[in-house]
């Protein structure tokens, strides 16, 4: 079924080839960010609007990947377009001095996560460096305990173990590419998700060294894996045990998962969030979202945060319509249904075609493993079959739906745009799908 899928979906796409033959030519790869590539050749995107957006061959599809989860907007959310419309008729995009506004979108923030204080960056890899700076400076220690399988960003001392090969007993620490020094790495412990025995097995050993937890509260880069009960919980607890700062990353949950992003929804603070993707509907802005006591170390001679476009005007306006306007209280309840449907759909409908799989949904969010029953870790994770998930992608799109981020390691995002009649299409043609 894979061959003759991506066979059709290859004849549909022959312009995105075309350009693929053009770009490779000067951008390695012919993509500026490597998930974009898919062989033997990546999707180019011409336009988008609401739930749809259109290839350069001008084919239509219904869109769950909405720029890698970053767009619970939808595309084009017209409170948005309009917003930075006017901000550009303004005049001036980057003034070299801070917006106006840029308090109103931290104290959202700050209203949203139960912390105190906001530094905003562009990207979420940015958040995550600084947020693992600064609480090393907190702390005056200098280890770091990240999760197997769990991924936050391209940085050389978390981008560690995030697709490891397995190991025997315990997880092995691996830089993920070339060109990552070990005096970047050294100094990063690797711990299984859902296992508290393998975070507190670390902080015995090497907690006078330890300065602080990053974890990813939902595993969003292994398809959808929530924590188990108690886990975040324990989490919160040895923190405070052995004095180290927990971190939650949450730039693929934050203000999608809830209204306060899994912070929220789980109800553990932790003492520093990362934020990004959602928050500013498309345009790049991120934010470390901390306790005053740990922010209040940003100074002179203290810790230094700077960035020529941290916090530029567009992107300000663009985080306040989104966080203020678009991703109001209300708007959660509905999405969240849409994605329950969803999920209890394809689950039934795998479930009538006896083909083994887990569907998983967080909020706006899940994930199909097919060929797996159960999935709590990185070593479940591994278990998935790609090769179907990829037979049912390469499907669906001929069939007008990108069903989920294109990579079998991600999921499907419900944007407020999204209707019940996109659901019910979808789930019909899966059922299609399926029965092929
Ligand atoms: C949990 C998490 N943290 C950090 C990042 C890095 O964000 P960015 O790609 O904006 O640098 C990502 C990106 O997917 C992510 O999923």
């Amino acid at each position: 079924m894979l061959y003759k899928e991506k066979l059709a979906f290859l004849k549909r796409t022959t312009k995105s080839f075309e350009t693929f033959q053009k770009a490779s030519k000067n951008i390695p790869m012919g993509v500026n960010s490597n998930i974009r590539y898919i062989p033997p050749y990546p999707l180019y995107v011409d336009r988008a609007l609401s739930s749809r957006l259109w290839d350069a061959d001008g084919n239509e599809y219904l869109d769950y990947q909405l720029g890698f989860g970053v767009l619970m907007t939808g595309h084009n959310h017209p409170k948005l377009v309009e917003a930075v419309k006017a901000r550009l008729d303004k005049g001036g995009i980057a003034y070299g001095a801070e917006p106006i506004d840029s308090h109103e979108v931290a104290e959202e923030l700050t209203k949203r996560f139960k912390l105190d204080m906001v530094r905003f960056q562009c990207s979420g890899t940015a958040a995550t460096s600084w947020a693992v700076r600064i609480a090393r400076a907190y702390t005056g220690k200098e280890k770091v305990i990240k999760f197997e399988g769990h991924y936050h960003g391209t940085n050389d001392y978390l981008f560690v173990s995030y697709y490891p090969p397995l190991a025997p007993a315990k997880p092995m620490r691996i830089p993920h590419c070339l060109g990552m020094p070990e005096g970047a790495w050294k100094e990063t412990l690797v711990a299984r998700f859902n296992d508290l025995n393998s975070v507190e097995e670390i902080l015995q050993k090497d907690s006078d060294d330890i300065a602080c937890i990053i974890l990813e509260p939902v595993a969003m880069n292994m398809g959808v894996i929530p924590p188990e009960k108690g886990f975040l919980e324990g989490l919160r607890k040895l923190s405070d045990e052995y004095g180290v700062l927990l971190i939650f990353d949450e730039v693929k949950t934050g203000a999608k998962l809830a209204y306060g992003g899994a912070t929220e929804y789980f109800n553990i603070i932790p003492d520093i969030v990362t934020v990004g993707k959602a928050i500013g509907g498309g345009f790049p802005i991120s934010a470390v979202i901390g306790r005053r006591d740990v922010l209040e170390l940003v100074g002179p001679g203290k810790v230094v945060h700077a960035g020529t476009f941290n916090a530029n005007h567009i992107c300000i306006t663009a985080a306040k319509v989104v966080l203020k306007e678009i991703l109001t209280p209300e708007v959660y309840g509905s999405a969240r249904s849409l994605s329950k449907r969803l999920a209890e759909g394809y689950a039934q409908i795998l479930d009538d075609a006896g083909i083994e799989a887990r569907v998983t949904n967080v909020g706006v969010n899940g994930h199909i493993y097919p060929g797996v029953s159960e999935v709590k870790d990185y070593r479940g994770y591994l278990q998935q079959d790609s090769e179907i998930w990829w037979s049912w992608a390469y499907a669906m799109m001929n069939r007008g739906i990108i069903f989920e981020v294109l990579s079998a390691d991600d999921q499907w995002t419900i944007s407020v745009q999204h209707t019940e009649r996109d659901v019910e299409r979808t789930l019909e043609t899966f059922m299609e799908v399926v029965k092929s």
